[in-house]
């Protein structure tokens, strides 16, 4: 934080370092313990549950015991070339002697990979026809290689892994060559739609990945974020007062509505001032504001039965599987099953004390301030606790 400005303390755009983040000291020392292990293991959370940062905070531990580490962000890759560069990508944020060996690894091979520079993408441009898959699975040697040379082990993140399946045959590509690493590398897979990982890594025909430990990313400890929200009003000269029980209530430990409603309420609290149930509501209302466009795409993207049963998942004061619910929100009671499963499955709803609940505070909201008009006639359907 710049010294003497009045910062807002609390971020929710993409990963936090890991001394801006509540730490979730037991799960990282889990992940490290495995990584030196050599474990490798897949991590699965909901979008924007902290699974980045998470494993950002691993990677700078695991650096510290000598590994050489390496996020690779496969999000949206469309093509062979392009898990290339995510790779290449990954390696260029490497500093100091670790950087010094690769480069000069890459140099030798002389297959159009480098640090810096243009790297593949230049190569790509000047020689659209290069083999981009040998490359790859060149590339893919490179824990091999840097082990060889001086022992040094490597800790690999692909995080949003499942996204390699748009690409035929890279999942298969990328475990051929790395199951032959035990020593050289461990290897960290991050998703967000369980239904999906599952499909990459329980699959018989696809081994390696079913021996990566699986791991899931809870919420973030209410008790935790309170320390946090309340510790972080308190050093830039505010009171979070009254509006903490709310926002905590809200937001149930989901990392990122935490962080955003935690920030929108900073910005409404002056100096000096403590924030009431008042600025809570003004914060929440911006909050809405903000996120309508995202909520509309959201649910755009449901299929109809999905979006009856997160509907119903968001307003019904009846038992999920009864008839009246059913009725509410015209599914028939034999759908429901199914369309809860793919919800699951995609993350849009998870378990809260064995009951499934939506994932999203914000999407849940949303779902219950528009649509249905909580009409005395409809039974089962409970009026939205905000007017
Ligand atoms: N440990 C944490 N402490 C505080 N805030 C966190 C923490 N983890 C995540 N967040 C909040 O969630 C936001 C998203 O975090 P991050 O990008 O790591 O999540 P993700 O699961 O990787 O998301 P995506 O699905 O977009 O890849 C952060 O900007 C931050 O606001
Ligand atoms: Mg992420």
């Amino acid at each position: 934080m710049a010294a003497g400005r009045d910062l807002n303390p609390f971020h929710f755009s993409g990963p936090l370092p890991p001394e801006q983040m509540i730490d979730r000291d037991q799960e990282a020392d889990d992940l490290l313990a495995l990584a030196l292990g050599g474990h490798s293991f897949r991590l699965v959370g909901p979008r924007r549950y902290g699974k980045t940062t998470l494993l950002l905070r691993v990677l700078e531990a695991a650096e510290r015991e000598g590994m050489a580490t390496v996020l690779v962000d496969l999000q949206d890759v469309l093509s062979m070339a392009e898990i290339v560069v995510r790779i290449e990508r990954a390696y260029d944020r490497l500093r100091g002697q670790i950087r010094r060996r690769i480069e000069s690894l890459l140099r030798a091979w002389n297959i159009g990979l480098s640090l810096g520079g243009g790297g593949f993408t230049a190569t790509l441009q000047r020689n659209p026809q290069v083999d981009a898959e040998s490359v790859l699975l060149r590339l893919l040697e490179l824990p091999a290689a840097l082990f060889e040379r001086d022992g040094t082990a490597s800790l690999i993140v692909f995080d949003e892994i499942q996204d390699v399946l748009a690409v035929p045959g890279a999942d298969g590509k990328i475990r051929r060559v790395i199951q032959h690493q035990a020593q050289a590398a461990t290897y960290a897979f991050a998703g967000s739609a369980p239904g999906v990982m599952e499909q990459l890594f329980a699959d018989p025909r696809r081994p390696l990945l079913d021996q990566a430990v699986p791991r899931n990313l809870a919420p973030l400890p209410i008790p935790d974020a309170a320390d946090y929200v309340a510790g972080r009003f308190s050093r830039t000269g505010r009171d979070v007062g009254s509006a903490l029980t709310p926002l905590l209530e809200f937001s149930r430990g989901h990392p990122m509505r935490s962080m955003m409603l935690a920030h929108y309420l900073w910005e409404r609290t002056a100096r000096g001032v403590a924030a009431d149930e008042g600025t809570w509501l003004a914060a929440l209302d911006q909050a809405i504001d903000d996120s309508a466009q995202l909520m509309q795409a959201i649910w755009r993207a449901l299929s109809t039965n999905e979006r009856r049963v997160a509907r119903a998942l968001a307003v019904a004061a009846t038992p999920l599987y009864s008839h009246d619910t059913a009725a509410a929100v015209g599914i028939r009671r034999t759908s429901i099953g199914k369309a809860l499963e793919s919800l699951t499955g995609k993350a849009d709803v998870i378990a809260v004390e064995g009951k499934p609940r939506l994932t999203d505070p914000m999407f849940e909201l949303w779902l219950q301030t528009r649509g249905l008009t909580p009409a005395s006639g409809e039974g089962g359907i409970r009026t939205p606790e905000r007017g």
